[in-house]
């Protein structure tokens, strides 16, 4: 690669973080909480990519994704049992409204990712439904668009 290229592509990528940084909740609570998310978001997306044939199928990097899956789950009460707020938060006002169902929604991610087959292609093929139904339930209800 050319002396230009590598420090125009490089510019890119330090200019691409530094938005990345600016774009982050300022609020410790709300960080945590969409970090949480991103955690979630990136298990899915490699398990997606398994699914789509994107990736080759990979049972270590399966394992590894349902296991984010079932620990993030696991902690989405405890991340978001404080009421911050955040000018770049999109949770509802409602996930505190009606605590007892969003606790509900979060436990269903972790009863779909604990279910989640993650020893074959198939396996993944079968949860995904469960696994994309448990985040569209409750982002629908929770999360502004
Ligand atoms: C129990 C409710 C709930 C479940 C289940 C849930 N989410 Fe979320 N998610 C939220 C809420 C609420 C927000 C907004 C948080 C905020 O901005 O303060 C959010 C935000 C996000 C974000 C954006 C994070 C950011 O950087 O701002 C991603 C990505 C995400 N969720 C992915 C997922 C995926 C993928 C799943 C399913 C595998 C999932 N979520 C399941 C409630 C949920």
């Amino acid at each position: 690669m050319k002396f230009v290229t590598k420090t125009l592509v490089l510019g890119l990528i330090m200019a691409g973080g530094i938005a990345l940084a600016q774009s982050k909740a300022a609020d410790p609570d709300v960080n945590a909480r969409q970090t949480l998310m991103q955690g979630i978001g990136g298990s899915l997306g490699a398990i997606g990519a398994m699914v789509k044939g994107d990736v080759a199928f990979d049972a270590a990097a399966a394992e590894a994704a349902k296991a984010t899956l079932v620990a993030n789950a696991g902690m989405i009460a405890e991340k978001f049992t404080n009421n911050a707020s955040d000018p770049l938060s999109k949770a509802k006002p409602e996930v505190w409204t009606s605590w007892d169902d969003f606790v509900a929604k979060g436990n269903a991610l972790t009863a779909a990712a604990t279910a989640l087959d993650a020893t074959s292609l198939d396996g993944l093929k079968a949860g995904m439904g469960a696994l994309g139904g448990a985040c569209k339930d409750c982002h629908t209800t929770y999360r502004a668009s």
